[in-house]
């Protein structure tokens, strides 16, 4: 530990004194008139995974995004590394909803994986054969070297989830926020997209991941932050993931999501 001089409100991330990878204070977001997250707190330390669980329209995404800065804040706060993310978006790497993204545009799975090395290249510089080849290393790292001439639209659900990983991955962010990356993969790509996350961890990345299947958060995640329109809980694991608050976050409903291995597409 470092004996740092540092800031008595101390978060349960467990890293006290170190700048928060992501710190979200009081954040409300509306798209329309009424708030669809009402003053939501978490805290996310480097070198940590954690899971955002929830209902269908808890909100999830709508936080993602909030995390961005890229969605207009009623209220709250956001940093990542003690910045406003608008600041450097270098150091944020995002995967949307895959449900969320237009698969006709024509790009190959090579432009795709490209696009995530612009924002350390800066907007006036092409990529050159450096860029490509940290693109093939990473499509080699989700085992899609064989598909970098295809078109993006051609692929299956589970491929695109792996290209889109792969753009990330090029990025070399230091905070990566995934919008429901097992949605739509084979057991196989689950294991292989867990996998990649815990070696990111490992190297000091921070990862907040939407996650849907209960019986693999303790396995797959450090942390938790439990959503329900508002933050019902958040912090690790082990202290968060009771079942009274999946109970609230679900409202007793735990039994069906638990059967229907909720892929986000069923309204509960
Ligand atoms: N672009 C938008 N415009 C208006 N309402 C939206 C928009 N996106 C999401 N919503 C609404 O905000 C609520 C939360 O949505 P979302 O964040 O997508 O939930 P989740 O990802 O947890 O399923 C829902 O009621 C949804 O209908
Ligand atoms: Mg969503």
């Amino acid at each position: 530990m470092n004996p740092e001089p540092c800031a008595d409100a101390g978060g349960d991330a467990g890293a006290a004194g170190a700048v928060p990878a992501l710190d979200v204070v009081g954040v409300t977001v509306a798209y329309d008139a009424s708030p669809v997250v009402w003053d939501a707190s978490l805290s996310l330390a480097p070198s940590r995974l954690m899971a955002i669980v929830g209902p269908n329209g808890a909100g999830k995404s709508t936080l993602i995004k909030a995390c961005l800065g890229i969605l207009p804040r009623i209220a709250g706060r956001v940093r990542v590394f003690g910045e406003d993310p608008r600041d450097d978006p270098s150091r944020v790497a995002y995967v949307p909803q895959r449900t969320s993204v237009d698969w006709d545009f024509p790009a190959t799975v090579l432009d795709v994986v490209l696009m995530g090395t612009y924002g350390r290249l800066g907007w006036f510089r092409r990529p050159g054969a450096k860029q490509r080849a940290e693109v093939l290393a990473a499509l080699e790292q989700v085992e899609m070297e064989d598909f970098a001439d295809r078109q993006i639209g051609e692929l299956s659900g589970g491929q695109q989830q792996r290209v889109f990983l792969a753009r990330a991955l090029v990025q070399d962010a230091d905070l990566y926020l995934m919008d429901e990356p097992f949605s739509g993969v084979d057991a196989v790509t689950e294991r292989a997209i867990v996998g990649l996350f815990k070696s990111l961890r490992d190297r000091g990345k921070a990862i907040l991941a939407v996650h849907h299947d209960l019986a693999t958060v303790a396995e797959y995640f450090d942390e938790v932050t439990m959503l329900s329109r508002a933050v019902v809980a958040s912090g690790p694991v082990g202290r968060v993931f009771t079942r009274d608050v999946i109970e609230a976050t679900y409202g007793g409903a735990i039994g069906a999501v638990r059967a229907s291995g909720d892929d986000g597409r069923n309204e509960p």
